[in-house]
């Protein structure tokens, strides 16, 4: 994520009362079922790769609403918790608190000794921004949702309805037979826009094996993480990711049995204001996201 962004859209009143429109009357749900991983278990695309940003719309609109999943679209998102506003507005911590990506997994694996909503360090020239909430979400819906959510625009926008504007994974098929969840995403390039702030802009998130940064899959059970999701991510849609910016998302069970979603945003380039607009994005994101998931899972984990 670079300071100069490069494809600057401004909300207009007319977006705005796009995304604020609910579906046609009796137009938004299909009830034709997407291919079953036991009919078909190969992952296309939904569209063609679509390079021109001016093209990418917030919401949904026309055949949109005929997706089989378009009950889930729901733009009326919760405001941010009062932990994660108070953890912003005691933002930045000193640097010192600060650390890499590459020594997220030592602290990833342990509890947080402090409450970490919100928080974010700027040190040299890296940001990072940390969160947890408690979640209804498993680490099996969190790692199909990574999975499902990518060959699909429309899918992608449930997750920030007021945000999300564009999703294409490369490469375009992929075959999931017999494939883990995590196998499902890993490896592959999420190719997204998505407003931060005020401004959208073209990025490229390239999941990785926790492995590649530290973390010690084998020891996960023990730890009680679920899921560990981590993305080399960078502006533009590309196919050779590097830099050292990453993302870090984990579902993980406590001791009281309670489960929380920590996430974690490294930035090698950002702006003055990114720590707080990435803040309120990613928390919005994530709670929205815990509203729908379970029930979105439920009724399409078996889908590609
Ligand atoms: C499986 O689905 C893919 C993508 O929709 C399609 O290209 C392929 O022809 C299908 N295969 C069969 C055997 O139906
Ligand atoms: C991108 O789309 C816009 C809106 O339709 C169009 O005006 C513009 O010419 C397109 N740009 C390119 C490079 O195709
Ligand atoms: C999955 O594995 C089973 C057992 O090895 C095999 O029979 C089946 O063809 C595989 N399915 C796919 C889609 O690769
Ligand atoms: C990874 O975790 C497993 C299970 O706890 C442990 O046996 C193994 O030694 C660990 N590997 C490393 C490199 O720490
Ligand atoms: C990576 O991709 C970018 C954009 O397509 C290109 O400019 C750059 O040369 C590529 N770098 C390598 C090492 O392939």
């Amino acid at each position: 994520m670079k300071l100069q962004l490069t494809s600057v859209l401004i909300l207009t009143p007319s977006v705005l009362a796009q995304v604020a429109s609910g579906p046609p009357s009796g137009e938004h749900y299909s009830p034709i079922p997407l291919n079953t991983l036991s009919e078909n278990s190969t992952s296309v695309n939904a569209v063609p790769y679509q390079a021109n940003a001016s093209l990418y719309y917030l919401g949904y609109k026309g055949d949109d609403w005929t997706r089989p999943f378009s009950k889930y679209w729901n733009p009326l998102m919760k405001p941010i918790t009062d932990e994660v506003q108070k953890g912003m507005t005691e933002s930045p911590y000193a640097s010192r608190l600060a650390y890499t990506p590459q020594e997220a997994a030592g602290y990833l694996t342990r509890s947080g000794n402090s409450h970490e909503y919100g928080q974010w360090h700027v040190e040299k020239s890296t940001m990072s921004w940390r969160s947890a909430d408690r979640t209804l979400v498993t680490g099996e819906m969190y790692d199909w949702w990574f999975g499902w959510h990518l060959a699909d625009p429309q899918r992608y926008k449930l997750w920030h309805p007021v945000a999300h504007q564009y999703a294409w994974r490369y490469p375009n098929v992929a075959d999931w037979g017999n494939k883990t969840l995590p196998q499902r995403y890993i490896g592959s390039h999420s190719f997204i826009n998505e407003f931060i702030g005020n401004f959208a802009s073209k990025l490229t998130v390239n999941f990785v094996e926790p492995e590649s940064i530290g973390f010690n899959t084998s020891a996960f059970a023990s730890q009680g993480i679920e899921a560990m999701v981590v993305g080399h991510i960078t502006n533009e849609h590309v196919t050779n990711v590097t830099g050292n910016s990453y993302l870090m998302h984990q579902i993980r069970r406590k001791d009281d049995g309670s489960r929380e979603l920590r996430s974690r945003f490294f930035l090698e380039q950002f702006t003055e204001d990114q720590g707080h607009q990435l803040g309120v994005h990613c928390a919005l994101e994530m709670s929205h996201l815990a509203t729908f998931l379970p029930k979105l899972y439920a009724e399409f984990k078996d889908t590609v």
